[in-house]
């Protein structure tokens, strides 16, 4: 029998999370985790890895029926094969769930995570503020995408550069790969992908704006295999909450 998606019938969903960088989570780290947070300088940057494991945790508990202290996170560079760094994926967990195809993006405080059942997905974000170095663009973006730029509103360099950060991490090349040898459509339409270096399908991504607060542009990309609609829930998690608190406590005695 026909699986419904083979049909066109079912909706490919997409749960994106976000919160605010906190300095309370050290504790839901596992140690291993822990040794990269103390790896990085900044207070900031320190939180943002932080909460983004506790939001990352809380988010793929309730999707796989686990408590988030549960959930191991697993990183694997696809540069250099290490372990402490590079793409996340979630184990899955005996007689839970599935585990989701998971993604994170941190940026000025702001904290997002992407989780879907449906395959690789990506996400980032951006403050629109964000002082951007001079040549920024010719580093980053196509000689085409960049025409696109003559004479735009401030904000739709970021917006090109989000929504392709974003399929980049869907594709778990990160900037490995070079940025200006994909293609994205211009900044102002529905955003597509045009064409892709060897190495990356150029058919079957879906891009998706996702802004969840003024002043930040964010873009979610997935790997799409069938043409039904998009689902995308966008809510925000408060991790101050005591229930959720509580729930992400215990994470420490974990081993990954
Ligand atoms: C990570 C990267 C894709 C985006 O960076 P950014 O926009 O500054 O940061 P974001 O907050 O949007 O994303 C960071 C998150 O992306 C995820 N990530 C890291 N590498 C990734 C990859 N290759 N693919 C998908 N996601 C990745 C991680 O979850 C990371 O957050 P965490 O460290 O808190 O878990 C980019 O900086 C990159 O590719 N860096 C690595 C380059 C590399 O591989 N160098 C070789 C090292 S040996």
């Amino acid at each position: 029998m026909a699986s419904p998606w083979q049909k066109g019938l079912a909706a490919q969903r997409i749960e994106v999370a976000w919160t605010w960088a906190s300095p309370s989570f050290e504790h839901c780290l596992t140690p291993r985790e822990r040794d990269r947070y103390l790896r990085l300088r900044r207070q900031a940057d320190r939180n943002a890895f932080a909460t983004g494991r506790a939001l990352l945790r809380l988010v793929v508990g309730a999707r796989m029926d686990v408590e988030p202290h549960e959930v191991v996170v697993r990183t694997t560079c696809v540069r250099c094969g290490s372990t402490s760094h590079g793409a996340p994926t979630v184990d899955p967990v005996d007689g839970a769930r599935a585990a989701p195809h998971v993604s994170v993006t941190h940026a000025a405080g702001l904290v997002m995570v992407a989780a879907t059942d449906a395959g690789p997905v990506g996400i980032d974000c951006e403050p629109l503020a964000s002082a951007l170095v001079p040549g920024f663009a010719d580093v980053a973006l196509a000689p085409q995408e960049q025409a696109t730029l003559a004479g735009a509103p401030p904000g739709a360099l970021l917006r090109t550069w989000v929504r392709k950060e974003a399929l980049l991490k869907a594709t778990g090349q990160g900037l490995t790969t070079d940025p200006r040898e994909v293609l994205l459509s211009p900044w102002w339409g529905p955003p597509q992908v045009l064409s892709t270096p060897s190495g990356i399908a150029s058919t079957g991504w879906r891009l998706t704006d996702v802004d969840p607060v003024p002043g930040f542009a964010g873009a979610v990309a997935s790997a799409s295999p069938w043409s039904g609609a998009l689902e995308l829930t966008l809510g925000r998690v408060d991790l101050g909450r005591s229930d959720v608190r509580a729930a992400l406590a215990g994470q420490a005695t974990q081993g990954a």
